[in-house]
């Protein structure tokens, strides 16, 4: 693999898999293609943009002409497809928006890789098409775990042992696809068609399905960094429902480690689900970020705790996502790195040190959506 696409480079996944292969890989050429939408964010990447094997060019995935040229001109080996409307609580409001990028942008992506591919003498030797998914599209778990067995778990060793004796209850790869959201219904959708892709054309495709990520560079729409961007402002903390829905949460670098892993060494045309064995109740995870914020400034512990506001319960929200990760372990080594509370403590220090990049995300354009999404709360 010589030179590679990375699209959705400039997110906030996107740019640790872009870090990571620009600084581990300096003979490959990493080629950020972002459309910059509101998600997107180049100052990102400011420690990486003046490197020789890093190039940014601003596209839109649903522009097939400009995609096709661009495998043509920079003769592409490999895809790594993030590029994606990402927020659930958008797609309720402006699922267009997310048919559009996520089915219509991949399959765009598909067919201009296909063609130029299969324009070559060697076609799909040495390629490789990998697209990046969401544990959201097999649906929702029930919140009742066997009995004898507490939920939730946050601690790796707990929660692997409860994997061991209990499988079922959490999503493997060969869950049965069960979307709710416009955003995991879109997402499904591009997962399907990849592997189409594989099943009819023969495309070396990979997918994957990854949970909740957290870490640093993530928008503060999402739920960790706009709770630590309004505990830091002492301004409301909008819970959705009881607060009592569960997430399994990765540390966005083991994300992207697995992405580099599994770009090399997976499987073609197979599916691998990443997860953190890190499963935390909404309101348990807010209480953990709320007494880190408060410790890293100077507050008393728990101070913010009243910050806390019970709001209307986000539209069909799913009660639980845990994924087991342990295809990816077993066949390819890979584990997380971290245990919850070390990751939690490194990405509150972050936002709290890099306040004018969340200052700059706040102000302007932002804070509109903002005031747009979370009016009366
Ligand atoms: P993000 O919203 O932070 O970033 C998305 C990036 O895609 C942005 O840079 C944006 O500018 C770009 N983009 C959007 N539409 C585009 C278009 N039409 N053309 C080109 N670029 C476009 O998203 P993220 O959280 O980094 O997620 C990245 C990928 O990982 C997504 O595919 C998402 O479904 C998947 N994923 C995310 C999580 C998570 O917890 N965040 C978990 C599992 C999987
Ligand atoms: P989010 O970060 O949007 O990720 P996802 O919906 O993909 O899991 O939300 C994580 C959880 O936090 C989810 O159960 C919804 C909840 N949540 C709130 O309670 N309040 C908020 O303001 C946000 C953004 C999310």
């Amino acid at each position: 693999m010589k030179n590679i696409v990375i699209t959705g480079g400039a997110g906030f996944i996107g740019s640790h898999v872009v870090r990571l292969f620009v600084n581990k890989y300096p003979e490959y050429k990493i080629i950020n293609l972002d459309k910059l939408t509101y998600a997107g964010n180049l100052a990102n990447l400011k420690d990486i943009e003046d490197k020789p094997n890093y190039k940014f060019v601003k596209m839109d995935i649903c522009d097939f002409d400009a995609f096709y040229k661009l495998m043509q001109d920079e003769q592409i080996d490999g895809i790594i497809h993030l590029a994606a409307e990402s927020h659930v609580d958008r797609s309720i409001k402006d699922p267009f928006t997310f048919a559009r990028t996520n089915v219509m942008g991949t399959l765009s992506l598909l067919q201009a890789a296909k063609l130029y591919w299969e324009s070559l003498p060697e076609k799909y030797e040495g390629k490789r098409f990998y697209h990046i998914s969401t544990d959201e599209v097999y649906g929702a778990l029930e919140m009742t775990h066997p009995e004898g067995v507490p939920a939730p778990f946050s601690t790796k060793a707990s929660s692997e042992a409860q994997h061991e004796a209990y499988g079922e209850d959490f999503f493997v790869e060969t869950t049965k696809y069960n979307p709710h959201s416009p955003y995991s219904a879109s997402k499904a959708s591009s997962d399907h068609f990849v592997r189409a892709y594989h099943d009819t054309y023969g495309m070396p495709t990979i997918v994957t399905n990854c949970s909740n990520n957290y870490g640093p560079y993530q928008f503060p729409e999402k739920l960790i960094p706009l709770f630590i961007n309004n505990i830091r402002h002492r301004k409301p903390l909008p819970v959705y429902g009881k607060g009592e829905n569960v997430r399994d949460w990765l540390y966005v670098e083991d994300h992207a480690r697995a992405i580099d892993t599994i770009f090399h060494n997976g499987k073609i045309a197979e599916t691998y689900n990443i997860g953190g064995f890190n499963e935390w109740k909404n309101i348990d995870i807010i209480k953990v970020v709320i007494n880190t914020v408060d410790r890293l400034l100077g507050r008393a512990e728990g101070e913010d705790l009243d910050l806390i506001t019970y709001v209307t319960d986000r539209l069909g929200h799913d009660a639980r996502y845990a994924i087991d990760s342990r295809k990816l372990q077993s066949e390819l080594g890979w584990e997380p790195s971290l245990q919850f509370e070390e990751g939690i403590e490194k990405t509150v220090k972050w936002y709290l040190e890099n306040e004018e990049w969340m200052d700059d995300i706040t102000s302007g354009d932002y804070e509109k959506y903002y005031d747009d999404m979370y009016k009366g709360r």
